[in-house]
């Protein structure tokens, strides 16, 4: 008979490390005795090694089950895993078999082990125990789970409070973070914390966030069960929230007509700026775009990249956004995929001097890696932020014709960015009726790395062009 003594803390490796070596010398389960190490030790039990032979693979779907059942309270947890573990070295299909009574039990425990970790994270509550001048500020909380989730829930506590030091004192085990190093003891009894100022923001906060009119107290009560109530400041405040909560919710209710939603204003504001339309001299519109701040794009760009050529143009051109080059210039489609655009539009006689030239949004929107900037797609807002410009610039040019390229010029001219291949080559309109024909991004085409795809594509793109000369010639 073979006893294995798993230690309460690094109970995750201890046990993978004996159920490994069991495995590989063949121990089936009925030869060994599970236990923690606050079990009492049974008198016939050996705890030698056994022989070890070479350990049979075992499926990761298991592994991360057993590393997570291991810190359930059931007493016979270890032993279930191994006996699992022991059928399945000769039935690996078993972790999908849905109806096998062990695995569900084990499927369960392993959820227990989840649910106790995550209430850990919403209910543990520290209170300030360092001295006032200490370096690191230090906080302890005393917490009663269910399970033993203190170590596998710790190093959420250490991203969340990596800057302080803290402990969590349970019965069975403390996890210790000084200078930045985590450490686990035993466990203690209940220690005497000082209440402290955090407390009273915790009340404060929780009787903020209750809504009477929401109030469900079963549901309320199975996500917070009445067993963490003791350790958490805010839950004396709970029986006269419920007590109260008709009453609140009814005068909610009465008051509610009189009330408009807090954000209704900021909300018609948007509305409004989104409806209206750049009205100022038309010599000044290139000014106003390169001072705009409509969206937060502004900030990281170089500058605004207003369009370009001739005012009473014929054709206007409209591409997604300023890139790179574009940025640094100050000037619409000066690289890579204007050039392509020019080399195209040259095989179609289309001039792009005689166009007027411009984006849908005038702020290039990157994120810096290393050193280089990878452009992003813009959003909807920004795209719609932006709009007041390239309507202001529509207004100005009053084209015969717009060529929207790619879907970000086709959003923002007749809301409607969706699959441009589909679309393309044909004219529709801008909500105020001025045609629009939509193409291809060049960008797209310089993406292509399949030589057909890309031909293909590009003689799309200059029949597209072609039409846009025919019906502005
Ligand atoms: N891509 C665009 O959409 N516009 C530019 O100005 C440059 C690249």
């Amino acid at each position: 008979m073979q006893r294995a003594v798993i230690p309460a803390i690094g109970a995750a490796t201890a046990w993978r490390d004996a159920a490994r070596q069991y495995l590989a010398a063949g121990v089936p389960p009925e030869q060994i005795i599970w236990g923690d190490s606050a079990a009492a030790p049974d008198l016939f039990a050996t705890s030698a090694a056994p022989a070890a032979r070479a350990v049979p693979a075992v499926p990761r779907s298991f592994v991360s089950m057993a590393q997570t059942v291991v810190w359930h309270n059931d007493p016979e947890r270890f032993a279930r895993l191994y006996a699992f573990l022991w059928r399945l070295k000769d039935a690996p299909y078993l972790m999908t078999d849905r109806g096998d009574a062990e695995l569900s039990r084990l499927r369960q425990m392993e959820k227990d082990v989840r649910r106790c970790q995550h209430k850990m994270k919403a209910f543990v509550r520290f209170r300030e125990i360092g001295a006032p001048d200490a370096p690191r500020r230090s906080f302890a909380a005393w917490f009663e789970p269910t399970h033993h989730t203190v170590e596998p829930t710790a190093d959420f506590f250490v991203r969340r409070f990596s800057d302080m030091d803290w402990r969590i004192v349970t019965p069975d085990v403390t996890a210790v973070f000084e200078d930045g190093t985590l450490s686990f003891q035993d466990g203690q009894a209940k220690p005497d914390l000082p209440e402290d100022a955090s407390e009273q923001l915790w009340i404060t906060y929780f009787r903020n966030i209750f809504n009477p009119a929401r109030l469900k107290v079963k549901a309320m009560q199975s996500e917070m069960p009445k067993k963490y109530w003791k350790n958490m400041p805010e839950a004396a405040s709970i029986r006269d929230l419920i007590a109260e909560a008709p009453a609140r919710a009814r005068a909610m209710a009465e008051a509610a007509p009189s009330l408009p939603p807090a954000r209704m204003a900021s909300v018609q504001a948007q509305l409004a700026t989104y409806a209206s339309a750049w009205d100022g001299p038309q010599q000044e519109l290139p000014a106003a775009i390169a001072a705009c701040t409509r969206c937060p794009l502004y900030k990281n760009a170089t500058q605004a990249v207003p369009g370009e050529g001739p005012t009473d143009a014929a054709l206007m051109i409209v591409g997604e956004q300023p890139g790179d080059r574009e940025d640094l210039t100050g000037r619409p489609f000066v690289g890579p995929a204007g050039q392509l655009f020019d080399q195209v539009a040259g095989t179609v006689g289309l001039d792009r001097r005689q166009a007027y030239v411009t984006n849908a949004v005038k702020h290039f929107k990157f994120v810096p890696r290393g050193k280089r900037r990878i452009h992003q797609r813009p959003d909807t807002t920004e795209i719609t932020h932006c709009r007041w410009w390239l309507e202001a610039e529509v207004a100005l040019v009053k084209p015969k014709l717009i060529l929207a390229m790619g879907a970000t010029a086709a959003e923002a001219l007749t809301g409607d960015g969706t699959a441009i291949m589909a679309r393309r080559g044909q004219v529709t309109q801008t909500a105020a009726g001025q045609p629009v024909l939509i193409t291809l991004h060049p960008s797209y085409l310089l993406r292509l790395t399949d030589a057909q795809a890309k031909a293909e594509a590009t003689a799309l793109f200059a029949a597209d062009l072609a039409t846009a000369a025919r019906l502005t010639a």
